[in-house]
């Protein structure tokens, strides 16, 4: 088989706002929902006002100062595309405000006209699990519709600033995560109860489809999708029983995209809802804005999972109740390796929807050791990303169509689960230590010549194993 990518397949990484840039309370930006949890999503809520404290997130990789080495670095393995984010509090300090923080926008004018140097094309998330604090201390979060018609204001905001830049979009990273983490995704405290996790990303749909809406006004050439975890789910028996509990399972995460792609909530969701007593409030406003849906569908892909109806596999399931694959190796985070399940994940959206797919996110997290020569020798990585890679050629094949690859944190970043810096990404590793010393300084990981090639040669030195 030949691997064959489109010709103007976009090609390159990802990375977001509050895990890259530091410079947390820089020129006017805000305290966002990032910042009070340092430890990572999985971790605490803390007061930063009343705690003296430095998270690895405050400094990050200071891509708020270093931008032009890295996007110059990122120019040199020949991206065509970055994805990364816009920080909310950065433009919107609280995110009431009517008026933006002009520091915060003239920022990120800097980093898309660094990026049009290198015909770089920027693929931009409106929020990438971080929100103004202050509407969640003051608002209660997204449980608050009001929420709507600010981030309305940010979006329509940041679209009319950036029409000639930016002209392709991406609504809520990962909405789908508020089902595990409520805080990050919807500003709730981890405890709410599925009433309130459920109404309060009813409301952040509404927004998403809103933005949707703005877009497409402000910036008619522009396009917009959303953007899934992408957790699909196999049954892990060909029991009966276990093919429905992996069917309900993948509709937890697909009812988000089938509400964004296609613009109302599905039959099962509406029987979730009646038999959990879970009452959603929809106006018939809301109902109308729904109808805005997106151009196309993105998502990210690091690991498939299991789905049983049997109480006793269920136990042996991780945070986010992903019982394990025994085909399957793990990564040392314990996240399952599954190449071939990209190739599945990628028809079965492609077949659900039949519209451009886009992978936003991929990667494996690993230790790297920096050697005494100062090389890093990720052949694990290489492995993953290849073997990856080859899925989608193989799913291109199928007929999915697919824009573009963005693998995750072509540079080392904070990760987002435990803020953590041990844990990386990148084909540039970054000379910064768990205890938040050392130079920033970066340095091309073998990966990075490797990445190089295979987009210079649109995936021809891709290997396909047996
Ligand atoms: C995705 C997020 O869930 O996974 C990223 O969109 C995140 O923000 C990535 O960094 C990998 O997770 P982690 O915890 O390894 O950083």
């Amino acid at each position: 088989m030949n691997l064959h990518f489109p010709k103007n397949f976009l090609w390159g990484g990802a990375i977001a706002a509050n895990q890259v840039e530091g410079a947390y309370n820089e020129d006017g930006k805000g305290l966002s929902s990032a910042d009070v949890k340092p430890y990572g999503i999985f971790g605490d809520v803390v007061d930063r006002q009343a705690v003296t404290m430095t998270a690895m997130k405050d400094r990050a990789i200071d891509f708020y100062h270093r931008y032009p080495e890295d996007v110059a670095l990122f120019a040199e393995m020949g991206f065509s595309c970055l994805r990364t984010s816009i920080a909310w509090s950065r433009i919107f300090p609280h995110g009431d405000e009517k008026q933006p923080n002009e520091a915060g926008l003239t920022f990120y004018d800097k980093l898309f006209d660094e990026m049009a140097k290198y015909q770089i094309t920027p693929l931009i998330t409106l929020s990438h699990y971080e929100m103004p604090y202050h509407l969640i201390e003051a608002y209660g979060g997204w449980g608050n519709r009001k929420l709507i018609d600010f981030f309305e204001h940010y979006a329509r905001t940041v679209f009319t600033r950036y029409k000639d830049k930016v002209k392709y979009w991406l609504t809520f990273n990962e909405i789908n995560m508020s089902l595990h983490e409520p805080f990050t995704g919807v500003g709730l405290p981890g405890d709410s109860n599925k009433q309130a996790i459920y109404q309060a990303i009813h409301h952040q749909l509404v927004a998403s489809a809103k933005a949707v809406k703005a877009c497409h006004e402000i910036i008619p050439d522009s396009q917009i999708g959303n953007m899934l975890l992408g957790g699909i789910a196999y049954p892990l028996t060909p029991k009966p029983d276990d093919v429905l509990a992996a069917i309900a399972e993948n509709q937890q995460w697909l009812y988000f995209g089938d509400v964004q792609v296609r613009g109302s909530y599905p039959g099962y969701m509406k029987r979730f809802f009646k038999e959990n007593h879970i009452d959603l409030q929809i106006t018939p406003e809301d109902t109308d804005a729904l109808k805005y849906t997106v151009d196309f569908i993105s998502f990210s892909y690091y690991m498939s999972c299991c789905a049983t109806a049997d109480d006793r596999e269920k136990l042996k399931g991780n945070i986010l109740d992903m019982v394990p694959n025994p085909y399957l190796e793990a990564s040392e985070w314990g996240w399952q390796i599954d190449p071939k399940g990209l190739r599945i994940l990628l028809n079965m959206l492609y077949e659900r929807y039949q519209k451009p797919l886009f992978i936003v996110e991929n990667g494996l997290g690993a230790k790297d050791t920096l050697e005494a020569d100062g090389t890093v020798n990720d052949d694990y990585r290489i492995n993953y990303l290849n073997d990856h890679l080859v899925q989608v050629a193989q799913a291109i094949e199928d007929g999915v169509a697919v824009m573009g690859y963005t693998s995750w944190g072509p540079i080392d970043l904070i990760s987002a689960s435990k803020a953590e810096i041990v844990k990386r990404y990148g084909f540039i590793y970054v000379d910064l230590n768990p205890d938040g010393s050392g130079s920033l300084n970066r340095i091309k990981k073998k990966s990075f010549s490797w990445y190089k090639d295979v987009i210079e040669s649109n995936g021809k030195t891709l290997v396909i194993k047996s």
